[in-house]
């Protein structure tokens, strides 16, 4: 028995879904345990592309209960958009499972993130999925969850408290159309009548699956530097990516986590605003975004590209106990003469191997590099890390040094077979 964690390293998008994948082939439970559809997660098998927005990537595998926890938010019509693209491919979806403590997004937090990022100042360049003013409504102790849904008088009676709110904002502030509360409260309902069956206590069946011994992985979205306490706050995102957060998101207990996985990419992206000190407004950073197709699974925003920076990592493999690293897109790198490696930062004059996740500090920080050189030939065809060019293997072994934490994967392509394990 096995409780593994899987977690993004850097600022999301560091392809945890081919990692899930993979992992998920011993599993008997694949969990989301944090954030929402603003999450986006591709897996590439024989042939088929497969993209994940709330479902668990862990889906594909037969053997597999996917299961949605209550630390997720939930947009009910972008569920049914996705199951609907998923039946399309033939993804058999009667096993989710989908928790009674999970948060709904609603149109009207979607309509405030909108609203919210048009403005000019102050953006945080989300991905407009509504995450934000859900995690604020239920910290609020004002959203709508799951279990509402089976109780309609309960559920209108939380809408109509919740949505008079919000119309005062749209109509008083935003000067904009106020949202129906029996349209919205319909559709919703309806949703619910759909999903009943598949609606779980969540805690309840990962602590039974966890006294009968079986193989549960969780599955993390977005990235530690997106955490909303441990990332590069405020540019980050509203929910816990951190191991620490698949506790929190499931209900299983610390002790209970067996390996926590890191993900990261073998150079760095992020998406929306935000510091990012090794980022390369170059041709070497084109060179990065096409060669890694590197635009968003959720948005198509082109992201930002940069060198690896070994800092952050480090504070993300200390922050969530990471006791295996799995480096991703290493294929990516092949052709460019010489790679850089974040290794210190010099902050206000001084000298820094700390990471500083205060957004705006982190903003001030210039990044002190090591030049490693790089490596000409295409590696996707490898498979065991002594077939990589020399200069590749002395790049991981340069990571592996760096953060104190063995790599056991190596992805080489998008592909399931394009993998190096160790
Ligand atoms: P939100 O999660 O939509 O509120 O966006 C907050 C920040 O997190 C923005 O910078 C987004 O670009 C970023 N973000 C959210 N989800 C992801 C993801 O899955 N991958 C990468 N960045 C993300």
């Amino acid at each position: 028995m096995a409780v593994r964690v899987v977690v993004g390293a850097q600022w999301g998008d560091e392809a945890k879904g081919k990692v899930v994948d993979l992992l998920a082939q011993d599993a008997e439970f694949v969990v989301r345990y944090a954030g929402g559809s603003n999450a986006g997660h591709t897996v590439c098998t024989d042939g088929h592309t497969f993209k994940f927005h709330l479902i668990p990537s862990g889906i594909l595998h037969p053997q597999v209960t996917p299961v949605i926890a209550d630390g997720v938010v939930i947009d009910l019509r972008a569920l049914e958009a996705e199951v609907n693209t998923l039946r399309e491919q033939g993804i058999d979806i009667g096993r989710l499972r989908i928790g009674l403590g999970a948060h709904l997004v609603l149109p009207y937090h979607r309509r405030l993130d909108e609203l919210e990022e048009a403005r000019t100042e102050g953006r945080i360049g989300t991905t407009r999925r509504g995450i934000g003013p859900t995690y604020a409504d239920k910290a609020a102790r004002i959203g709508l969850r799951i279990a509402d849904l089976l109780d309609p008088d309960r559920f209108r009676a939380r809408l109509r408290r919740a949505l008079e709110q919000r119309n005062a904002l749209f109509q008083r502030v935003y000067e904009t159309e106020p949202l129906d509360l029996e349209a919205l409260a319909a559709e919703w309902l309806h949703y619910g009548a759909r999903w009943r069956d598949q609606f779980t206590d969540v805690p309840a069946l990962l602590q039974d699956a966890l006294a009968a011994g079986k193989n549960i992985l969780m599955e993390g979205a977005q990235g530690t530097l997106l955490d909303l306490d441990y990332g590069t706050y405020p540019y980050v995102t509203s929910s816990h990516p951190v191991a620490a957060g698949a506790c929190l998101g499931t209900g299983i207990p610390p002790r209970c986590l067996d390996e926590v996985w890191g993900v990261a990419k073998a150079y760095t992206t992020r998406v929306g605003e935000g510091p990012f000190p090794t980022e390369l407004a170059d041709e070497q950073g084109d060179y990065i975004r096409e060669r890694g197709r590197e635009y968003g699974t959720t948005t198509g925003r082109a992201r930002r590209c940069g060198w690896l920076d070994l800092v952050a990592l480090r504070y993300a493999a200390r922050l969530n106990g990471f006791t295996a690293l799995a480096i991703t897109l290493l294929d990516v790198l092949s052709g460019l003469p010489t790679l850089r490696v974040c290794v210190a930062y010099r902050l206000d004059g001084a000298y820094t191997e700390r990471f500083v996740a205060d957004g705006f500090t982190l903003a001030r920080c210039e990044p002190i590099y090591e030049e490693l050189p790089g490596w000409q030939e295409e590696i996707g065809d490898c498979r065991h890390r002594e077939e990589l060019p020399p200069n590749a293997q002395r790049y991981l072994a340069f990571i592996e040094r760096y953060v104190g934490v063995p790599i056991r994967l190596i992805s080489v392509g998008p592909a399931r077979e394009q993998t190096i394990w160790q």
